[in-house]
């Protein structure tokens, strides 16, 4: 990992939830965070040390003395304050309610609780513990006086917890704690990439528009093209505005995400959101049509025939095109049937985009919910590229490397 990757501790303690920390330290890797993983030693016996030194590349450290930092290396004298040298947070998952009490109560009895309170850095908690122990008036008064000293809490899931029981308690997903965790860290370390200072505005996922208050008209988007560019965007340091249609993708962790469900939802939003932006990507499947009218509630079979009525959608991309200010730059995506390449030249120009990247649809082993695509670039002076088949992240890469190359990366 570079030195300039953020570097997070881990406080593992000792819940029956601690084996979910390999997955978080995983996920972690995978965008590029460095993990120290400080584990108590009640958590040991719920937690795979060996693995998670060959997930994090580093050894799992429970002692405060005799661990695996020598005295004297760097801050090694004093090995805590080693750890936390280069730390930009630490987080806690699973935290028992021991370790919550301890550390409200300024306890330094292990390794983890005394480094805890050595750290100047951001300090985030995801407790995991049986209903009764998170309502305990104890926990609660311990979790309060976190709260007022700046201690972030992300607060568990109900569910089924250890005990068989269900409740209130359950550590929450991972997905969760990155969605907490990513932007913190990003702040503190920003990546330094060829994008870092742009902010990139990303549409993505299908468009649903409703036929009653159960069915709806959409399309088979997986919206993993939008989220393959807004993850690479963000691994070369911009800053990511996500605009999806409902998918069936987690959040993708550090960038903002808004939700949207129709088309015209879709269009407020990026209207709203553009004019913030240096870089708008219109991956997003948006429908074209919409029902005219929505029936109230959820249509009853009645023996007659349901004609329905559709309507244009506004043209998102036509619309902000128009709204483009000097230094923004916009890329847009087409769903061809075929790749006539007057056609496209013809589409890119009357968009008004300055990268137009062609979909052919009519292949089934790329493009739509596919893991796969292959697209062709096309610009407005009448350049042309096809990128071969790759999976969308390669792709995401060659686009965003296209619009790097035609200088359109510098912030305006
Ligand atoms: C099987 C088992 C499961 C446990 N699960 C939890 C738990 O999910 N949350 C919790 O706060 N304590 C749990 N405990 C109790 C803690 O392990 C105990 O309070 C311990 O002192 C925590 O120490 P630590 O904070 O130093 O890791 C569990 C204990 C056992 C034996």
């Amino acid at each position: 990992m570079p030195e300039s990757s953020p570097c997070l501790i881990l406080g593992v303690t000792g819940s029956i939830a601690a084996y979910k920390s390999l997955d978080l330290i995983r996920r972690l890797d995978g965008e590029g965070v460095s993990v120290h993983v400080v584990a108590t030693r009640k958590a040991l016996p719920f937690f795979p040390v060996a693995t998670a030194e060959v997930f994090s590349g580093h050894p799992v450290e429970t002692e405060l003395f005799g661990g695996s930092l020598p005295p004297g290396e760097g801050l090694g004298r004093v090995p805590h304050l080693a750890l936390l040298e280069r730390a930009d947070a630490v987080l806690v998952a699973p935290a028992s309610a021991d370790i919550i009490a301890r550390m409200a109560l300024g306890l330094a009895d292990d390794l983890l609780s005394t480094l805890l309170l050595s750290a100047r850095v951001p300090i985030l908690v995801a407790p995991a513990m049986e209903e009764a122990m998170y309502l305990h008036p104890a926990s609660q008064t311990h979790r309060k006086t976190l709260s007022d000293r700046g201690v972030r809490e992300i607060p568990p899931d109900s569910g089924p917890l250890a005990s068989g029981k269900s409740g209130l308690g359950r550590m929450a997903s991972v997905d969760r704690i990155l969605e907490t965790l990513l932007p913190l860290l990003r702040k503190t370390r920003p990546v330094r990439g060829p994008l870092s200072g742009v902010r990139v505005l990303v549409s993505s996922g299908p468009t649903l528009e409703p036929l009653d208050s159960v069915r709806y008209l959409g399309n088979r988007s997986s919206g993993r093209m939008g989220e393959a560019l807004a993850r690479e965007a963000l691994a070369r340091g911009a800053s990511v505005t996500l605009v999806s249609g409902p998918t069936a993708l987690p959040p993708l962790p550090g960038c903002d995400l808004h939700p949207v469900t129709t088309a015209r939802e879709m269009e407020e939003r990026l209207r709203s959101l553009f004019p913030a932006h240096d870089l708008l990507i219109m991956a997003a499947a948006v429908s074209d049509y919409r029902p005219k009218e929505a029936v109230a509630g959820k249509r009853k079979k009645d023996g007659r025939e349901w004609t329905l009525s559709l309507v244009e959608n506004p043209d998102i991309l036509k619309a902000l095109s128009a709204m483009k200010g000097p230094g923004q730059v916009l890329v847009g995506f087409a769903a061809e049937s075929s790749l006539d390449p007057e056609r496209l030249l013809e589409k890119c120009r009357t968009k008004g985009v300055d990268l137009l990247v062609a979909n052919d649809i009519s292949r089934p082993d790329i493009g739509f919910s596919s893991p796969e695509n292959e697209v062709t670039l096309v610009t407005p002076a009448g350049d042309f590229r096809t990128l071969p088949r790759a999976d969308k992240s390669a792709i995401a890469g060659q686009i965003l490397d296209a619009v790097t190359a035609h200088g359109w990366s510098k912030p305006a």
